[in-house]
């Protein structure tokens, strides 16, 4: 008897593997996510992500170039402010010439192609490393909300293409889609961090703008819990993604990325927009880590992990590999 299937047919020669790849990536799939510094000239690497830096304004101008020149078409911003900048109403937020601002008027004066997507939370801006305005020892929703629009606004009069709130508030896409559109900007997005959990991935991230959960005399949550998401749960992270749809997300966002790959995959199943994954600072960590110390091979590992991402159902994915894995697959 011969095996009725064979299925290792299809995988002969290097030909017919090509012909039968399901999923392909390119620079086209990739969002770059950038930090911002105060000052000139400024340039300094995170110790946690090598290879990723906190950058100025001007030496973000010249680097966001050389993206666009690798074909990279999107980049997240998030900004470190300094401390005396920051208070518990995160008003330096939506201050119209603040670091942002700034920031996306820069960058857009200067490639008006590139797609500009700042972070909208208040956390760089919040003394207590929160997302939102603490009150008696919680978070409290809908006044951060309001101030989530506000800032969305003058993201939006600085030139952003799509505002990202990263907060996990409830009903902030709705309340940011009412004010984009009573401002006029009618076509700047949302893409909303949907399904995004608490999460110990993000540990990098907050090294780099300072900007972890900390405590300072009055009552403060010491974590992200009662607005991010249980790491244990999938049925909320469906929930969610519907709500920001129904509330006018242009697109979702599901975060981390690697370890809840099933998630993504359900939630591409039951919405109708792009879904993003957020490929974050602790995945990207590990990868260097044990690059660096000759465990995994680097860019082989980089690409199989940004292919999984895809495969999975994401129509995006924001990384910081993004520039290095567009050098590999423009080679
Ligand atoms: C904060 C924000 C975080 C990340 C993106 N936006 C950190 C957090 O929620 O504490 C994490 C991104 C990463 O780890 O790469 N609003």
């Amino acid at each position: 008897m011969f095996p009725i299937q064979r299925d290792r047919r299809l995988r002969t020669t290097e030909a017919i593997r090509a012909i039968m790849r399901e999923t392909t990536l390119t620079p086209n799939d990739f969002m770059f996510p950038m930090f911002i510094a105060e000052g000139k000239n400024v340039q300094i690497e995170i110790p946690s992500m090598p290879g990723i830096y906190r950058r100025s304004v001007d030496l973000t101008v010249k680097e966001v170039k050389e993206l666009w020149s690798l074909g990279i078409k999107a980049i997240n911003i998030y900004v470190k402010v300094s401390d005396n900048l920051k208070d518990n109403t995160g008003k330096e937020a939506w201050n119209p010439n603040g670091l942002m601002q700034q920031a996306i008027k820069a960058i857009k004066d200067a490639v008006p192609g590139m797609i500009v997507m700042p972070d909208v939370a208040l956390d760089p801006y919040s003394i207590y490393g929160h997302d939102g305005i603490v009150e008696s020892g919680a978070i409290i929703n809908d006044a951060t909300v309001d101030a989530l629009t506000r800032m969305s606004v003058s993201h939006a009069d600085a030139g952003a293409d799509f505002v990202a709130p990263s907060d996990m508030m409830d009903g902030r896409v709705l309340a940011i889609r009412k004010a984009l559109e009573e401002s006029g900007h009618h076509n700047v997005g949302i893409m909303s961090y949907s399904a995004k959990y608490a999460s110990s991935f993000y540990g990098p991230f907050r090294d780099a703008l300072d900007s972890a959960p900390k405590s300072s005399g009055v009552p403060v949550p010491k974590d992200k819990k009662t607005y991010q998401m249980d790491y244990a749960n999938r049925i909320e992270a469906i929930k969610e993604a519907l709500h920001d749809v129904e509330e006018g997300a242009d697109i979702i966002m599901v975060k981390p990325g690697l370890a809840y790959l099933d998630i993504v995959r359900e939630v591409k199943n039951a919405v109708n927009v792009p879904v993003s994954v957020f490929h974050v600072s602790g995945e990207y960590a590990m990868v260097k880590a044990a690059a660096e110390k000759g465990w995994l091979d680097h860019d082989k590992i980089m690409i199989e992990q940004l292919h999984c991402i895809k495969r999975a159902g994401a129509n995006l994915i924001s990384t910081y590999f993004a520039k290095e894995a567009a050098i590999v697959l423009n080679k």
